[in-house]
């Protein structure tokens, strides 16, 4: 087992649902975590508060999808913490809309937040996350990254792309001794479902603490058994349905 104290954990989207709830849990294990990104200054507040009932908090609020905003953030990073251990590329961005109707701008938003966003953060942290005995970095993809669901064109087109890097940022990483992985996570009351799902009403579904738990997983266990990637279904579902 990995000791995790004092280890610099990078998680975007911590203001709420699955972010926060990894917030907390990385806090439990006495890491400094960094809250890279986020417009919502109240929700990433109330997440630093959790954070530091157990150990340090950063927060770097802005606008990830913006490349300047992301290599000022890792210099910050780098500046205030002097390292960077863990990478949690989870911020992300689903939809509700017909394929006639899906804009270039929609598109665009989409494909940035979830799958060029992840990628280009990754590239920037690497030279850092290559000193660290602990380099991990975790994807939160989706079950829509293996299957398709009506409505969710363009996000179901970012979570396989997001899912198509992580496999090859795997191999070509391990040299290295960065583990990189996958989650892909069926229906989570968050309040992404609230809004993209209003026909959902949280019964039966994956709590946000039940993928911080499976975060905390992996960072645990560095053993000679890789695991790429972890399809979280809900318990009475079949497979890829939300
Ligand atoms: N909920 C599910 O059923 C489910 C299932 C599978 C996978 N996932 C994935 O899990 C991840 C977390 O989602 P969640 O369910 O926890 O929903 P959430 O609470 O809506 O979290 C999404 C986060 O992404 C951040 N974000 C969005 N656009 C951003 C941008 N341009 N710059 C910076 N931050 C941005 C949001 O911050 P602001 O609010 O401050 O903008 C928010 O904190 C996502 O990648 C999602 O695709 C969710």
């Amino acid at each position: 087992m990995i000791n995790l104290k004092d280890k610099v954990a990078v998680l975007t989207g911590g203001g709420g649902g699955i972010g926060r709830a990894a917030a907390e849990k990385l806090a439990r294990q006495g890491m400094y975590v960094v809250l890279l990104g986020g417009n919502n200054h109240d929700k990433l507040e109330q997440t630093r508060q959790l954070v530091e009932k157990y150990s340090r908090c950063l927060v770097l609020p802005g606008d990830l999808t913006d490349l300047d905003f992301i290599a000022a953030g890792v210099a910050e990073i780098i500046r205030i913490c002097g390292r960077s251990d863990v990478l949690i590329n989870n911020a992300g961005v689903a939809q509700n809309t017909p394929f006639e109707k899906v804009s270039a701008a929609e598109y665009d938003r989409i494909m940035a937040i979830n799958t060029r966003t992840p990628f280009f953060l990754t590239q920037q942290l690497l030279p850092f996350l290559k000193k660290s005995d602990a380099a991990t970095v975790i994807n939160i993809a989706s079950v829509v990254g293996h299957a398709g669901y009506p409505l969710q064109s363009v996000y179901t087109a970012s979570k396989h792309a997001l899912l198509g890097w992580t496999k090859s940022l795997a191999r070509e990483c391990y040299r290295d001794n960065i583990r990189v992985h996958a989650i892909c996570p069926g229906g989570v009351y968050t309040d992404m479902v609230k809004l993209s799902r209003p026909d959902l009403t949280g019964e039966g579904m994956i709590m946000p603490e039940e993928i911080a738990e499976i975060i905390m997983f992996f960072l645990a266990n560095r053993g000679n058994a890789v695991i790429d990637e972890i399809l979280v279904h809900r318990v009475n579902k079949e497979p890829f349905l939300v």
